[in-house]
């Protein structure tokens, strides 16, 4: 039980980091610029940070773990892998959405595009993002896909997954600094600058935490084969089945893992991506 301790504990501080940067940005944009509007102005510039820390970064760090919540389990694969896919979906379309924003507010204000390295790893990573959830769609739900070329491409998704996800942290740690030294014209304002200084350090606390579950083999869903084995099979169906499923998967001797079932999990990952 000490791994699920554990577990439990890293997402309740990436859960919090996260949705305080979230409050954060909200509040930057709302108490110390111009506010959220749709109109060629500064304002309309604002659901540019908005959607891309709502979007981009928090919604694509919970689809990143979303595989990893024992809770979810008990559900088919089939059933995550469309949760994983629509929330990775969703942080692209906000994506685009404040992309849009930034474009238009450029173009009212006639002020030129892409002229700055945050804009151009912006626009890498937006670019990169669309094409792994079109590989990721065409790989893991279209049904006739090998399952070679599935269990042959898990690697190199989990791995651009993942530098996705901390490439976008750092482009917007950027874009933040960049938007501090337009807006405060290098004089100083202490408390906008300490403010948003601080929204930077959440997002780098909520990436590390979400890399940080991500990464730990031990805390990966168990395959489906084990799962069966344990309870009954079934979509979400019945909280009582995973019970013994959890606590089988957190009975081992390792303190660290969820249990030996890991072991034997590993030799059947690649059969059911
Ligand atoms: C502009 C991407 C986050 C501030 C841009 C542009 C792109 C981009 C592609 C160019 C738009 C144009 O030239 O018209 C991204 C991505 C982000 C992100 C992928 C992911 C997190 C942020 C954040 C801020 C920000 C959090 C904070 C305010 C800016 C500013 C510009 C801009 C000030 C205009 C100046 C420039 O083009 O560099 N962004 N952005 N960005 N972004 Fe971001
Ligand atoms: C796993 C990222 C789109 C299917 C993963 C992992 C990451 C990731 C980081 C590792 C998670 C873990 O080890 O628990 C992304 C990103 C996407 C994306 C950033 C969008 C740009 C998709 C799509 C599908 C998909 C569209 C289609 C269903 C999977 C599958 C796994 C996975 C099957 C393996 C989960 C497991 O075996 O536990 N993805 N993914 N991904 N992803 Fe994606």
């Amino acid at each position: 039980m000490e791994a699920f301790r554990w577990f439990v504990a890293a997402l309740c501080a990436a859960a919090l980091a996260g949705l305080v940067s979230i409050i954060f940005v909200l509040v930057w944009v709302l108490h110390y610029r111009e506010g959220l509007a749709w109109d060629g102005g500064s304002a309309e510039f604002n659901w540019h940070p908005v959607l891309m820390v709502i979007g981009f970064i928090f919604l694509q760090g919970i689809a990143i773990i979303i595989y990893r919540l024992p809770w979810t389990w008990q559900c088919s694969k089939l059933t995550m892998k469309f949760i994983h896919a629509g929330l990775n979906l969703l942080a692209f379309i906000l994506a685009v959405v404040s992309l849009v924003a930034v474009f238009d507010y450029h173009n009212a204000a006639s002020i030129p595009n892409m002229y700055s390295l945050h804009s151009w790893l912006g626009l890498v990573a937006v670019i990169l993002y669309c094409l792994q959830l079109v590989l990721g769609v065409g790989m893991y739900l279209i049904p006739i896909t090998p399952v070679s070329w599935r269990a042959a491409f898990m690697p190199l998704h989990v791995y651009g997954g993942l530098l996705l996800f901390a490439s976008v942290i750092a482009v917007a740690l950027m874009g933040i600094t960049e938007k501090l030294i337009f807006a405060q014209k290098y004089s100083s304002s202490p408390p906008e600058a300490i403010f948003v200084n601080v929204l930077g350090l959440l997002l780098v606390v909520f990436g590390a935490l979400i890399l940080w579950i991500a990464t730990r083999t031990s805390w990966k869903r168990p395959s489906d084969q084990i799962l069966h084995t344990l309870h009954t099979n079934g979509d979400c169906e019945d909280n009582s089945k995973v019970g013994p499923a959890m606590s089988q998967l957190s009975d081992g001797t390792d303190a660290g893992t969820f249990g030996d079932v890991r072991k034997r999990n590993n030799k059947l990952d690649d059969q059911d991506n």
